[in-house]
């Protein structure tokens, strides 16, 4: 237990913090899931909703998990026993932390397995293997590719190694530095990306297609979607928010922080709708193709067009980048938990957690092939774990949070540590004692 002794990271700068936390967000959910599920959900009336998520319930909820976090100065259990301790609440509230911490490793043995999709698609797009090939034989090309389980470990085994890498050097040395050096890449990018969706025909519908709302597509499904959304990119529920606020000092600024992260990883979000309908719309293909819009439904372009290589590997590098500041942001909870909870010191933490996590990887990625038939209540491996983490898990692991701040914790230190007037206050009251939880327990039920 000697690691308790020495003194907690801290975020070198507000500026690193902000680029490890927006990097946590922006990730696979912004590029690979958002596209599709606003494909998938009507357009801009999933947009506009998600956006009042993003609002009302993410920001609140991002805010309890750092301010929890900066005050426990320690990962998500103890920081949740500490503060239990010191408040006269139950020692059970640890469990909020515990949740959040396993829902890290979980969802990260099975983001890892995505990440080495996108790694193998930048090894794709370079070498030409999409050029001329029609619909079918794209779409066949992706089913042959999640049949070889070999292939697929190899491409885990190399995601899972940059992550271990990058957190093995430690909180400033490997989050911050790596966020800082991909965050800017990352954007640049994306503009390269939008700049060349502006110069095809396309741009005009794609954006009618955000932007333009129609409302007879919104459901209760769409609804529950926005919101579970909302939380994903955010990486709330996860001790992930809760680990990154465990470094952080007084002078940072809760509330304007999170408008930050919000406003980069929503813009990121619909600049990646605006670098891919685009292209989508200006092939004439169907921007409602799911979870193959990117994998598919691009390559399909990035074949057939003039710069399509360029474009593709640029893609797939985003792609890739945004995965790892986002899976380096999941290794966190865990190594810093086993840092201080067990002797293993910084690198061996992060390689035993890697380890771990890259095992349970294995069994995700065989449910596309050798295990495809392994299934509990109808779900492989692969989606029983998206289903666990992101249905239970990380609803009540948010939920924990802000219910611990809003409920728990004495108001007026909360006023003062938020730097909120009283009207600002009353505002975030209204928030975080009823609007947010409120609406995560009516999605946590209705997924019941
Ligand atoms: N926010 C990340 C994304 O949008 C995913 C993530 C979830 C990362 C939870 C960390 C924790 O892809």
């Amino acid at each position: 237990m000697a690691t308790t002794t020495l003194p907690h990271a801290q975020w070198s700068s507000r500026l690193g913090f902000i680029l490890a936390a927006t990097g946590s967000a922006v990730g696979l959910g912004n590029i690979w899931k958002f596209p599709y599920m606003v494909g998938q959900s009507g357009g801009a009336a999933f947009v506009l909703v998600y956006l009042a998520c993003i609002a009302f319930i993410g920001v609140p909820i991002l805010v309890s998990e750092w301010l929890l976090g900066r005050r426990g100065q320690k990962n998500p259990i103890n920081t949740m026993s500490t503060l239990a301790r010191k408040h006269g609440h139950h020692r059970n509230w640890a469990l909020v932390g515990a949740i959040g911490v396993l829902g890290a490793f979980l969802i990260l043995s099975f983001y890892s397995v995505i990440g080495g999709w996108a790694l193998a698609y930048i090894r794709d797009a370079v070498l030409g293997g999409f050029s001329g090939l029609d619909k079918a034989a794209i779409g066949a090309a992706f089913d042959a590719f999640l049949a070889r389980p070999g292939e697929l470990l190899a491409w885990h085994s190399l995601f899972m190694l940059l992550t271990i890498g990058v957190v093995a050097l430690g909180v400033t040395g490997g989050l911050e530095r790596g966020s800082k050096l991909m965050m800017p890449a990352l954007g640049l990018i994306l503009i390269v990306l939008v700049g060349y969706g502006i110069t095809t025909g396309g741009f005009g519908e794609a954006v009618a297609y955000l932007f333009n709302p129609d409302w007879t597509k919104l459901d209760g499904k769409v609804l529950l979607a926005a919101l579970g959304h909302a939380f994903f990119t955010l990486s709330l529920g996860m001790g992930v928010m809760m680990a990154y606020g465990s470094y952080l000092g007084e002078e940072v600024n809760l509330l304007r922080a999170a408008r930050t992260v919000v406003l980069l990883d929503t813009t990121f979000a619909l600049c990646a709708g605006l670098a891919i309908f685009p292209i989508v719309f200006a092939n004439g293909l169907d921007p409602a193709a799911g979870p193959g819009l990117v994998f598919v439904t691009l390559p399909l372009a990035f074949g057939n067009i003039s710069g399509g290589l360029v474009l593709g590997a640029l893609f797939f590098l985003l792609l890739t980048f945004a995965a790892l500041t986002s899976s380096i942001s999941l290794l966190e909870p865990v190594v810093e938990l086993l840092e201080e909870r067990t002797p293993l010191k910084r690198v061996g933490a992060t390689v035993v957690a890697g380890l771990t996590i890259w095992a349970l990887g294995i069994a995700a990625l065989l449910s596309f092939n050798l295990w495809s038939d392994v299934k509990f209540a109808g779900l492989n491996i692969f989606d029983l774990l998206d289903y666990i983490t992101s249905k239970f898990m990380l609803p009540v692991a948010g939920l924990g949070a802000i219910v611990f701040v809003a409920w728990k914790l004495e108001q007026e230190g909360v006023r003062k540590e938020l730097r909120l007037g009283t009207g600002g206050f009353a505002v975030w009251k209204l928030l975080s004692r009823y609007v947010a939880p409120i609406a995560v327990l009516f999605v946590f039920w209705h997924n019941l």
